[in-house]
């Protein structure tokens, strides 16, 4: 029997593997629609003992029965998917102090990620040994930062040239980290929808393979397993889910993996998705707003704005054109979530804060998504004793301009007149400051 098989989640076709997927250039043979669903001959049962807590995996590939590779031997790997999840205290006690509600509050470190320090490794990690399985040797990408730098990275260890297109306002620290690993960056002067234009004819004129987009059975397939991990190193699923929101795979993946392990019961409930915009590019959840409070009417999925070149601050997390809000919309309404944008000045703010009380450093994007939960202790959108996960994106790896803006205790001196006597506790007040008045 076969590991795994696609079928057209439109018109209900079976795909044997990635070797038609590819030779039909990504689409159903007979619809020719690109959403499929990834289905495995694998036992269901098998995920209780990969979750449990004497597991010691050293990566996703400890997910290997529920991952669309064939082959162990074509595992390209480097300890990704097993970022820590950790809670954070001060987290909670804000959220007791200024709204008298007692939450777990986890923290998916993928700051820590080996390879990149996002959390779009899996997703690389994975791409790099399917495509060698299948004996491919060069992959297009279109990205705004992160997926462009993990697909680099695990593709370059396979020895598969990566062409990568990404928009003008790229964060130069992510093209830099590219290039050194010697793929091929080609910075369109344009925005994000205009460079994956550029990238699809690209991918034409010289014919190669190009990532599918949000819905990518490389990429969701790889990021359902943070939910196997929510398990693994929390003991439940959580009541809400935040992440930043750019082209939603993250949340697709979650749904994914919950939809997979249904009949077994143990996965609970699907959570929350409470969703963050940056508020410079934030279509989905302007979207959102109106459909809201135009008491979603029929059609109201389909109806979103489309925002051309936007100025935002966070060009990792903007995705001006929002593509994939017609099943966005309906995956957060399902799950009684939400999607709000959240303030993009605010970032630096998120920054400091993390970094006094952690001692880590995050980039932008993170911090989008650590903003989500302020705005939805805000709007009311968490309950008392509910268990909330944030995906945290990324380290400071990418945007190494905003740690530069974060900082804010250097003084220029002289003597040592010039140095009165330093008592780091001084800094508390002001790096809670913002979200006290928040
Ligand atoms: C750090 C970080 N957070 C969040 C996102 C949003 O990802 P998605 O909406 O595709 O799940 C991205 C990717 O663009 C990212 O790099
Ligand atoms: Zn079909």
């Amino acid at each position: 029997m076969k590991k795994f098989y696609f079928k057209c989640r439109t018109c209900g076709h079976e795909i044997e593997g990635f070797k038609e997927w590819f030779a039909n250039n990504q689409k159903c043979p007979q619809c020719g629609d690109n959403k499929i669903n990834t289905i495995y001959s694998t036992p269901k049962e098998k995920i209780k003992e990969l979750i449990s807590k004497d597991a010691r995996p050293e990566s996703l590939w400890h997910y290997f029965d529920f991952l669309p590779l064939e082959n162990k031997e074509n595992i390209v790997t480097d300890g990704e998917g097993i970022a820590p999840i950790e809670r954070w205290d001060f987290f909670e006690d804000y959220a007791k102090r200024k709204y008298d509600l007692n939450l777990k509050v986890f923290i998916n470190r993928n700051d820590k990620s080996f390879a990149t320090g996002t959390f779009k490794d899996k997703g690389g990690a994975l791409a790099a040994s399917v495509l060698k399985e299948h004996g491919i040797k060069e992959y297009v990408v279109a990205s705004t930062g992160n997926t462009a730098t993990a697909f680099a990275h695990y593709l370059a260890k396979a020895g598969i040239s990566c062409a990568i297109f990404m928009p003008g306002d790229a964060f130069s620290d992510s093209m830099a980290h590219i290039s050194t690993y010697g793929q091929k960056i080609f910075h369109v002067q344009g925005d994000y929808a205009y460079a994956k234009k550029v990238a699809a004819d690209y991918a034409k004129k010289y014919n190669v393979l190009m990532t599918g987009g949000n819905l990518d059975p490389l990429r969701l397939e790889a990021k359902k397993t943070q939910v196997f991990e929510m398990l693994r190193l929390m003991g439940k699923t959580p009541d809400v889910y935040i992440q930043a929101l750019s082209g939603g795979t993250g949340p697709f993946a979650v749904e994914k993996a919950f939809n997979d392990f249904e009949e077994l019961g143990i996965f609970g409930k699907l959570p929350r998705f409470l969703l963050s915009q940056g508020d410079r590019c934030a279509p989905m959840a302007d979207a959102w707003k109106k459909a809201k409070e135009t008491n979603f009417p029929a059609g109201w999925e389909k109806d979103y704005p489309i925002y051309e070149n936007p100025e935002t601050l966070i060009p990792t997390i903007a995705t001006g054109n929002p593509g994939m809000y017609p099943l966005m919309g309906p995956l957060v309404k399902r799950s009684g979530g939400d999607i709000f944008p959240v303030h993009e000045e605010l970032a630096l703010d998120m920054i400091r804060l993390v970094a006094y009380e952690r001692v880590i450093k995050i980039g932008p994007a993170s911090a989008a998504g650590l903003l989500g939960f302020f705005e939805a202790l805000k709007r009311g959108l968490i309950n008392d004793d509910e268990t909330v996960f944030i995906n945290m994106g990324e380290s400071a790896n990418r945007a190494y301009g905003y740690m530069h803006k974060a900082a804010y205790t250097i003084d220029e001196v002289h003597t040592v007149d010039d140095c009165e006597h330093f008592d780091r506790s001084k800094y508390k007040d002001k790096v809670w400051a913002p979200f006290e008045k928040y």
